[in-house]
């Protein structure tokens, strides 16, 4: 059976970002809009004032302190509190395919990979643009791939699972080369307006490609073994779908952007995570002394702080366990691959690590590399 391998990844960083004090300005000004709108109802006691928001509460409660953005005019905006991204006609490429692509572009060049040697494309990511055709097949258009490409959603864990199936392709036979491209614009789905969550996600596009052990390029990544799991819950959910303007209420409620109850998340996905962390360490018989770095999934700096703590057995250091999340907030299923990308370059032929997705679903994914000569 063919060995897969990581060959190489690749990042697109929007040009715009926003800073929590710029955020926090918004909210609040439109905080102070809707209370002044609705005061009579205030003043009866049939509608409770919204509160602000805090610069202090959202580093503390989540380690964010800027995200980028592909908008920041139309979030930033008190009459908007939404990303503003025109439609674009058919001929154009679509805006997630562009920025999947840009990712892709840097993959492809890292590795030494012309778009003929690619034989398959997933698109694994929260949010597609469109339900069809997939994102992944005009990508593989842009780049002009050959083979075949369909588009998955695991939400947060996309990534992982985007790598165990382009592994599980090298493994069969069915590609040699699979780009996974993770174009996350995580603005899209983001209530601006709501205070608990306002904060969470930003803009990215994320790229690896997985390979046969025999075209690896240099310095490529062993896959020392992929684990996924899946747990139903309710505790983050995205309404949004093509059934909902038949419904009789229609497309206006807020569940049709990303809403989540963080507590319990927070509470259920940091045992879940660790627990399948040191399952899968064990299964393939390593130490917590084996591994050099963890990527970890950034969503709260918090929880990765306790997972990376149980699977090390110390506090890690940011060296252990690297932070992007404070510049690029949430990314959804590109968190770990920027962490991966922007922290790897130091390993030596030997070292080893794990790449670890977890989210909405709830779903899990673990991919521990080690580093090739
Ligand atoms: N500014 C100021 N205060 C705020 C606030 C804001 N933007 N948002 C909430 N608060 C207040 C709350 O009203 C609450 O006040 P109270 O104690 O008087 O009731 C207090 O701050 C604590 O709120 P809470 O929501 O319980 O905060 P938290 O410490 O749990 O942090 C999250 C919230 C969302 C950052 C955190 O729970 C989290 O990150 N969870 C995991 C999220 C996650 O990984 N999701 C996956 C997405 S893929």
């Amino acid at each position: 059976m063919t060995r897969p391998v990581i060959s190489s990844s690749g990042l697109f960083t929007p040009s715009e970002s926003i800073s929590n004090a710029e955020l926090v300005a918004s909210l609040n000004a439109w905080t102070d809009n809707w209370n002044a709108e609705h005061a009579d109802e205030i003043k009866a006691g049939t509608l409770e004032a919204k509160q602000h928001s805090s610069v202090e509460f959202i580093e503390k409660a989540s380690g964010i302190k800027s995200r980028y953005v592909i908008d920041r005019v139309g979030v930033l905006d008190p009459k908007i509190m939404a990303p503003r991204i025109p439609e674009r006609p058919n001929e154009q490429i679509s805006l997630l395919a562009e920025i999947a692509v840009a990712a892709a572009r840097e993959a492809m060049n890292r590795a030494g990979r012309e778009p003929k040697d690619i034989g398959a494309v997933i698109c694994a990511a929260s949010n597609m643009q469109r339900a069809y055709p997939a994102m992944a097949v005009e990508v593989q258009d842009a780049i002009g791939a050959q083979g075949f490409a369909f588009d998955m959603n695991v939400a947060c864990s996309s990534a992982t699972f985007g790598i165990q199936t382009g592994a599980d392709f090298v493994r069969a036979g069915h590609a040699k080369s699979v780009l996974m491209v993770n174009p996350e614009i995580c603005s899209g789905h983001l209530n601006f307006t709501d205070r608990d969550s306002h904060f969470i996600f930003g803009d990215v596009a994320t790229a690896v490609l997985i390979e046969a052990e025999e075209i690896a390029p240099k310095g490529a990544w062993s896959i020392l073994g992929t684990h996924l799991k899946t747990q139903f819950s309710n505790n983050i959910r995205n309404n949004f779908g093509f059934l909902n303007r038949t419904a009789p209420e229609g497309i206006g409620k807020a569940d049709k952007l990303f809403v989540q109850e963080g507590r319990k998340v927070f509470k259920e996905v940091v045992p879940m995570v660790s627990q399948m962390i040191l399952g899968e360490m064990d299964r393939l018989g390593l130490a917590a002394t084996d591994l050099k770095r963890l990527w970890l999934h950034q969503a709260n700096a918090g929880m990765n702080r306790l997972i990376a703590e149980k699977v090390l057995g110390h506090e890690a250091s940011e060296d252990e366990s690297p932070t992007v999340l404070d510049t690029y907030a949430n990314t959804s299923s590109a968190g770990s691959i920027i962490a991966f990308h922007k922290h790897s370059s130091d390993f030596k032929p030997g070292d080893k690590g794990l790449i670890c997705s977890f989210g909405a679903g709830y779903s899990a994914g673990t991919v521990f590399v080690e580093k090739r000569a």
